[in-house]
This record gives C-alpha cells, sequence and structure tokens, in this order.
C-alpha cells in the first residue's frame, strides 16, 4: 500500500494539473457538446484512446443499448475532435474491451485506481445508478474539474482523505 501511495504521488508531482482538472479543451466543437453532452456528461476526450474513439464512433447505432446515430458529416466532425483530443498511456489503459463489447473509460486502470476508496454503497445508490454518471459526485463535473474538494457523494458517503 505505502507502495502504491509513493508512485502515485510521484506521477502526481510531474503532472501537477493531472488527476483533477481534465477539461473538455477549449475549442470543444460545439457540436460536441450539444450531441455527446445532451444524455450524459460531454466525457473528457484525454480518458480515452484514439482507437477507443474510432470504435465507439463507428457504432453510434448500437451505443450501449441506446442509439445515438448522427448524420454522416457531423459523426466524422465529432471523430476528429475526438481522435485528436485523445489520451494515451496510463489514463487510457484497460478501457478497451474485447468481444465486440464497446470501450468504456470507467473500465481504465487509471480510473479504477482514482476510485478505490469509494464505499460500495455509494456506487449501488440509485441517485448515481452508474459510474459513468461522474456529475453525481462531482459537483463541478461539466466544468472538467474534479477537485476532491467539489466530491459530494448521494447518501451523505464519505471517502477517507490521504
Ligand atoms: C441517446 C443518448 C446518448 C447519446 C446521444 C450519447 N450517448 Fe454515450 N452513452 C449513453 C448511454 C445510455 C451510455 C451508458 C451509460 C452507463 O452505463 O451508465 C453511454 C455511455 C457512453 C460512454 C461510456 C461511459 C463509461 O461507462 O465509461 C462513452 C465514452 C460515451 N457514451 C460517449 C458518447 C459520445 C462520444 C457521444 C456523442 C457522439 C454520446 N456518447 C452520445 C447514451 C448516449
Ligand atoms: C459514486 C461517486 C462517484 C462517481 C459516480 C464518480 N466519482 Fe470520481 N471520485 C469520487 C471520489 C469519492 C473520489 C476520491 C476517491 C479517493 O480519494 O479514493 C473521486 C476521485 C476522482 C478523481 C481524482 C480527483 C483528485 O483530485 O485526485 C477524478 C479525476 C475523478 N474522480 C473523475 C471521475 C469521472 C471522470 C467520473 C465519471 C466518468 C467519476 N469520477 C465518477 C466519487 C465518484
Amino acid at each position: 500500500m505505502r507502495k502504491y501511495v509513493f508512485v502515485a504521488t510521484i506521477l502526481t508531482a510531474a503532472a501537477p494539473a493531472f488527476a483533477d482538472r481534465m477539461p473538455i479543451p477549449s475549442d470543444a466543437l460545439p457540436v460536441f457538446k450539444a450531441e455527446c453532452g445532451s444524455c450524459h456528461l460531454a466525457f473528457p476526450p484525454a480518458l480515452l484512446s484514439a482507437p477507443d474513439w474510432r470504435q465507439i464512433m463507428g457504432r453510434l447505432e448500437k451505443h450501449y443499448g441506446d442509439n445515438a446515430t448522427l448524420d454522416e458529416a457531423t459523426r466524422r466532425r465529432i471523430e476528429d475532435f475526438l481522435v485528436a483530443n485523445a489520451g494515451s498511456g496510463r489514463r487510457t489503459e484497460g478501457a478497451g474491451a474485447a468481444g465486440g463489447v464497446l470501450p468504456r473509460l470507467t473500465f481504465s486502470n487509471w480510473f479504477r485506481h482514482e476510485h478505490d476508496e469509494v464505499p460500495k454503497g455509494a456506487w449501488s445508490d440509485k441517485r448515481v445508478g452508474s459510474a459513468a454518471n461522474c456529475a453525481a459526485c462531482h459537483t463541478r463535473a461539466e466544468a472538467g474539474s474534479f477537485s476532491e474538494r467539489e466530491i459530494r457523494m448521494p447518501g451523505g458517503y464519505r471517502h477517507e482523505r490521504d
């Protein structure tokens, strides 16, 4: 456990703004926010790799049980934007799924690590419903801000601060 914390500290020191701020790029396409932010948060593009985004954008008619189809010109513009702003390495590893299942940023090793102290009951609270429902706990998720100070878990769950 100590070793784990130590490694995390080095990574944080190397990239100070990494953990708690993942803004949507300031030049984000308005159409991305409008189309991909209507059913859920417009997820920060850096949380998935370019191949993951291509896979998601290539299957919008079967989008996690929903139909998110767009006209081809719009689909193409959004895909190009996501690929140009995609992440890589530690942040996206583990997100890609095998066997025809779509990738999920909530599957990544990074996501699991950041949330390893979230109590089970908080995940299953009906106001949360899914790990992808970032804004249920991160009050400023819409603004791309995930600072620990801004976390309010439904049901009054608390997490241990280091
Ligand atoms: C019609 C509603 C709808 C639209 C529009 C939509 N989505 Fe989704 N999306 C969903 C649903 C439902 C899920 C599954 C959520 C869950 O499991 O909690 C999902 C999940 C996702 C996930 C996986 C989240 C995770 O669990 O890690 C990503 C990534 C994603 N959507 C990207 C997009 C992008 C990019 C667009 C725009 C092209 C988009 N979505 C538009 C309904 C939608
Ligand atoms: C059930 C509530 C909950 C949900 C849903 C949730 N988080 Fe979190 N998140 C937390 C808690 C609590 C922490 C602090 C955990 C810890 O210290 O182990 C955290 C930590 C983080 C951190 C690190 C913050 C820092 O300052 O180090 C990031 C980034 C983050 N979450 C992003 C997300 C994203 C993106 C989503 C949606 C895809 C999401 N979270 C969904 C509760 C949640």
